[in-house]
Formats: C-alpha cells, structure tokens, sequence
C-alpha cells in the first residue's frame, strides 16, 4: 500500500464571528497518496484556496485535523511546523513571487540557502533543477527578462529545490495563455510523477485538471470526487 502524505479529517473552517459567520469548508475528508495527482475545482469563492492553505499548515482549520506524514499540523509549535513545511512542501501560487533583484539560479537556490546550505552547493543544486525545467540557459537572467511561462517554471523550479513530498500549486497557470498553461501544467505532472511526488493543484481548467489522476470540486463547502 502506498504511503498517506496528506490527510485531512473532518476539516471545517469558518470565517469571523456569528451571526456573519460563513462556513467555507464543512466536514472535508482527503487522503493525499504518494504519487498522487489531484485537481481541485469548484466555482469562485468556494473555498479551494482556503483548502490548499489548510493543508499547507498556512491556516489552521475551526475543526478537524490536518496530518502531514501522520504529524497533526495543530500538535506541533509553529517552528516544528514551519520546518516540517519547509522539509516536506513545495508551494507554487498563480503570481511567481520570485525576487526581481534576483537571478533565477539565486531564485531557485534561496530555500536552500534559507536552509543554511553551503552557497555554492545550493547553487548546483538550483542549476540541476533549472535543468529539468528546461532553463539552465537562463540561470542568469532576472526576472523581468523572462517570459510570463518561464517565470513559472523557475517558481516550479525554487519548489522542487528542496525536494519536497508534495507540491501544492494554486492556479498556477491562471496567468498564462493556452499554450504556457498546458506546458507548464505538463511539467508539473511529469516532474513530480518522474520524482515520486504527490501533487495537488487547483484550476480551473477542466481540461488540464483532466490530466491529474484524481479530480475532486468543492460545492457548497463539501468536497466531491468527480470523474
Ligand atoms: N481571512 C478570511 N476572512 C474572511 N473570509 C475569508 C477569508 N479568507 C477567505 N475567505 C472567504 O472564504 C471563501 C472562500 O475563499 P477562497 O479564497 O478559498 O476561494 P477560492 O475557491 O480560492 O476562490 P478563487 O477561485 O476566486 O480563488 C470566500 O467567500 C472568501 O471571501
Ligand atoms: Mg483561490
């Protein structure tokens, strides 16, 4: 049997105080596998962002239990948290966030050197990764001097740096064109699948999220697997 990366138990959450409490998530049951592939759908508003932060350890849920590698996210302090995240997560969101004073090589290295690596081994380290993202060539370059597809692969790129368990994305490719889009969903599919990783992404795109092994939209606060 493979292994459970993420799991979340009867996770709720509620915004603010009644009576304008609104209840964005109720009673939502997911096993993320190793390996696993998973779209999350669901209209504007219903809650995927707010989910993909619960199982990040970035929110904490009103009721329920988020466990990452069997860890309850609300049983650790936050510096035990935090390191799990940063050990165990990748996070790519719809805007790149890289640092525009930054090449891409420093981009993808910083986690690591965040983490206290030796600089010229994080620097190696980024360049093996910038390679599977097809922008070695690149590793140079700032920001500002990249297309809008390249930037995401070099966020794709400072997220898979540390090796993570599971990459979580959100809307990742909501900022590009058709074409970017479907490249850079592809990437994400096959590095983590090449690399043995879970991957969970909201979008969307119907047709991208048909790409993923598993499907599941939010509809009124409740996740549904769909086919
Ligand atoms: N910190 C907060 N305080 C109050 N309400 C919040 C907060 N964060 C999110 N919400 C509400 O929770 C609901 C779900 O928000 P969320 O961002 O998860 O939606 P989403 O499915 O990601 O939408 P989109 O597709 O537009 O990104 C929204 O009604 C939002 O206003
Ligand atoms: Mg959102």
């Amino acid at each position: 049997m493979s292994k459970t990366i993420l799991k979340a138990i009867a996770l709720s959450r509620k915004f603010s105080e009644a009576p304008n409490e609104i209840t964005v998530l109720q009673d939502v049951n997911l096993n993320v596998q190793e390996g696993d592939s998973i779209a999350i759908m669901g209209a504007s508003g219903s809650g995927k962002s707010t989910l993909l932060h619960l199982l990040g350890g970035l929110d904490s849920p009103s009721s329920g239990v988020v466990e990452l590698l069997d860890k309850d996210f609300s049983a650790m302090d936050e510096r035990d948290r935090d390191r799990a995240r940063n050990q165990s997560l990748g996070f790519v969101y719809q805007f790149h966030h890289l640092l525009q004073e930054f090449d891409a090589l420093d981009n993808v290295a910083m986690p690591l050197l965040i983490s206290r690596m030796q600089t010229s081994q994080a620097k190696a380290q980024a360049l093996e990764v910038l390679n599977k993202v097809g922008l070695e060539p690149r590793a140079l370059h700032s920001p500002s001097e990249l297309s809008g597809g390249e930037r995401q692969r070099v966020a794709i790129a400072r997220a898979l740096v540390i090796k993570p368990k599971c990459l979580l994305a959100d809307e990742p490719t909501g900022n590009l064109d058709r074409e970017a889009a479907s490249a850079v969903f592809d990437l994400m599919i096959n590095l983590t699948h090449q690399e043995g990783m879970s991957f969970v992404v909201v979008t969307h795109d119907e047709s991208l999220a048909m790409r993923c092994k598993r499907r599941l939209k939010l509809i009124s606060g409740h996740l549904h697997e769909v086919s």
